[in-house]
């Protein structure tokens, strides 16, 4: 059985890429501090497969917890997700962005490179392009300053994989710009859990929906666009975790990857909030607020190259995602 290490895999995204490894017969052995999650997400990865889950609560920036990793089991890869991720934060925190993000990603290259096991798939973002050019964004389009440190660390971390295949091409290394991911696994066991006040739409809109919020603050309704809000391409998440075995197969192959996934079909915040309401048969209270500083109005993603390439294509609607994002937090209005 391939071994696939995932850092970060207790939180939203990893715990669901696990589910879709062990259900096509990987081994999924988790690293997670548990900074942004909970165990009880990999227990209920357990339950929805029926299979185990190795965990090791470690640090990614502590080089000894990847001796006892790497010398206790044979791992085949790695998906690299560990991170922190508010953008907000990040601006108040740059250090500690710098640190965790980047720092942590060195300690982890350098345990890899020691251990010979040489192949990645990292966890990018549609924030490493220049979202003030371009709409629709292909791997090929301008890569942009970042707007935050977040998004910083995301380009300096591409361009550190870049130089390392560029320094010895015997490495594999797949890096997946992700676009925005929403939704949950159809089981509701698994699903987003931010903590305090969210800083994303889709669990803004579900904590309005259980009854913990007012309503959505729409940011700016003045952008130029058909309805004045802000358009984004959202993507299930399990179509997200489908990508991500997919692009495992690249593993097979030395060289540096890199791939948009998103579906390609852009989404104001007000379609978003409709479709929401048609999809669960609920009432979504928002008001339109002064835009979010350094939103940009519109992008969405080009997807071709992954279909081209990992024969990979989302096929979740936006009312798909709607409704599992509720299914989840309905069944666990106050998360884990
Ligand atoms: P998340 O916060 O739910 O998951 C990240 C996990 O990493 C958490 O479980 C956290 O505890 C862990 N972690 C953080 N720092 C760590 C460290 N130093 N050592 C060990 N574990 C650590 O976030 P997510 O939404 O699942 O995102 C996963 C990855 O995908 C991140 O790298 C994120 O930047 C990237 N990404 C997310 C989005 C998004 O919208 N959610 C979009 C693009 C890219
Ligand atoms: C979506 C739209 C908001 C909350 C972020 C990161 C990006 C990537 C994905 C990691 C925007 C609007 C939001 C609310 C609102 N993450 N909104 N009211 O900003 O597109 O992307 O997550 O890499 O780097 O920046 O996602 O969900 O925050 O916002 O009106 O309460 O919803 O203005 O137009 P975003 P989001």
């Amino acid at each position: 059985m391939k071994n696939i290490l995932v850092t970060g895999g207790a939180g939203y995204i990893g715990s669901h890429i696990c589910v879709e490894l062990l259900n096509q017969g990987y081994g999924a052995i988790v690293m997670d501090n548990l900074c942004n999650s909970s165990k009880k997400a990999l227990a209920r990865v357990e339950e929805i497969t029926g299979k185990r889950v190795k965990f090791y609560e470690a640090d990614i920036r502590e080089k000894s917890a990847f001796d006892e990793i790497f010398t206790s089991n044979d791992i085949y890869g790695v998906i690299h997700m560990a991170g922190l991720k508010a953008v907000g934060e990040s601006v108040k925190e740059p250090l500690a962005y710098f640190d965790n993000n980047i720092g942590g990603t060195i300690v982890l290259l350098e345990a890899m490179k020691k251990r010979r096991v040489k192949r990645m798939i990292f966890s990018s973002s549609a924030t490493v392009y220049d979202l003030g050019g371009e709409e629709c964004l292909k791997e090929t389009s301008p890569l942009g300053n970042s707007t935050s440190p977040y998004g910083r660390t995301k380009s300096v971390i591409e361009q550190m994989l870049t130089d390392i295949y560029a320094s010895d091409n015997v490495w594999s290394i797949v890096m997946l710009r992700y676009f925005n991911p929403i939704g949950a696994h159809k089981s509701g066991l698994i699903g987003e859990n931010p903590k305090g006040i969210p800083n994303n739409l889709m669990p803004y809109i579900t904590q309005v929906a259980v009854g913990k919020r007012e309503r959505v603050n729409v940011f700016g309704g003045d952008y130029n666009t058909p309805d004045g809000t802000c358009v984004r391409d959202y993507i299930h998440v399990m179509d997200l975790a489908d990508g991500h075995i997919k692009a495992i197969r690249k593993f097979e192959e030395t060289g540096l990857f890199v791939y948009n996934l998103g579906t390609g079909c852009p989404q104001s915040v007000l379609e978003v909030i409709h479709a929401f309401e048609r999809a669960n048969d609920l009432q979504i209270q928002y008001a339109i607020a002064p835009r979010r500083a350094g939103d940009a109005a519109k992008y969405y993603a080009n997807a071709d190259k992954a279909g081209e390439e990992l024969g990979w294509k989302a096929t979740r609607s936006i009312e798909d995602m709607c409704r599992d994002s509720w299914n989840w937090q309905s069944k666990n209005p106050d998360g884990y």
